[in-house]
């Protein structure tokens, strides 16, 4: 009997200041008209004091535990997806496990910018099928607020902060939880979008960004494609496509490739901006506690995101 990971808990948390908008108008050569046309955004949340990347994953992953019912006990492996630690080390990881009480298990920080939550559910799920792990809280946390240069109007207006979380369990059930995973990178196009290096005083984000939004399209597409094709899906057996939260006009371009209604696509970047590695996590706690994403439902999951970095995860509830 094969083992499967089944998401059977989610959270997130969003810091409680709000920017919107007319708000960045107020401070740079911008406008509310320019950053909805071109990305949907009309607001993003900003941690304040005392809202870190440990203290936003921690409300998540209690938010995710309570929504199980399981204890932090019975958690094998807690992976934090993050860009934006608060320190170097320890991880992310660990500080989230010694809060959340846990003194069992294991705790690590993965990295793949926008891509990082749909890298830590691959690699929390191949821990859930080869048996070493029964239990596994996935997290993506950003305090991208920390590393936008907030001069820059073609980078700061697109970011926001927050966290979310799922719990993985182990599940012998077919055909239900995850049913595939596709990850990709190329460094080649490292240059098109980074951060300065630890060296540097204020590290702050770079991005082209025309050129990403140029390989999102095409690499979103294939990666898409090949999840649907791995599993014998079509586009139309889908349920819900819950893509990272970057612009607006990429999501509605992914809609238009596979023939979705974009009212069965979850849409947070017009509230949230892009929140990172925590955007699908945080879009897939909102859908699945407002009742849209229901049991039995196929989800799929997409994101790009600096490396590049790219992957997808489809999904039944
Ligand atoms: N407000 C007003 N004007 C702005 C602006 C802002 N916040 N940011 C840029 N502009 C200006 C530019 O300076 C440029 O002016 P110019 O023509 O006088 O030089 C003009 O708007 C067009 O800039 P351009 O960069 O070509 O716009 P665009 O249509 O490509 O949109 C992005 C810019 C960033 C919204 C778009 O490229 C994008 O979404 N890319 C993908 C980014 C992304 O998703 N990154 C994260 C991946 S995980």
């Amino acid at each position: 009997m094969s083992l499967r990971a089944r998401l059977i808990g989610f959270g997130s948390y969003l810091p409680k200041q709000i920017v919107t908008n007319a708000d960045l108008a107020e401070r740079i050569d911008t406008s509310d008209e320019w950053i909805r046309t071109r990305t949907g955004i009309a607001q993003r949340h900003v941690a304040g004091d005392g809202e870190t990347a440990v203290s936003m994953a921690v409300e998540s992953a209690r938010a995710a535990l309570d929504y199980a019912n399981t204890s932090a006990d019975d958690v094998g492996a807690v992976i934090v997806a993050t860009a934006t630690p608060d320190q170097s080390f320890p991880a992310t990881a660990v500080r989230v496990q010694a809060a959340l009480g846990m003194t069992g298990g294991f705790a690590f920080d993965l990295t793949a910018a926008c891509s990082g939550f749909v890298y830590a559910l691959a690699t929390a799920e191949a821990f859930i099928r080869s048996g070493q792990v029964r239990k596994a809280l996935v997290i993506g946390t950003e305090v991208y607020s920390r590393i936008v240069d907030w001069e820059d109007r073609t980078t700061c207006v697109l970011f926001g902060d927050g966290a979310g979380a799922v719990l993985l369990e182990a599940t012998e059930e077919e055909g239900y939880g995850i049913l595939s995973t596709h990850l990709h990178s190329d460094g080649n196009y490292g240059d098109i979008l980074f951060v300065d290096g630890p060296a540097t005083p204020r590290p702050v984000l770079h991005m082209q960004g025309r050129e990403v939004f140029r390989h999102a399209v095409a690499k979103l597409s294939s990666v898409v494609d090949e999840a649907l094709a791995a599993n014998g899906f079509q586009p139309q057996d889908i349920a819900w496509l819950v893509p990272h939260q970057a612009n607006l006009r990429i999501i509605e371009g992914m809609a238009k490739k596979l023939a979705l209604p974009l009212d069965r696509v979850v849409i947070t970047v017009d509230r949230h901006a892009n929140t990172s590695a925590a955007s699908i996590p945080l879009a897939l706690d909102e859908a699945v506690r407002d009742g849209r994403i229901k049991p039995g439902d196929l989800v799929l999951l997409e994101a790009l995101g600096g490396g590049l970095t790219w992957g997808s995860a489809l999904l039944r509830l």
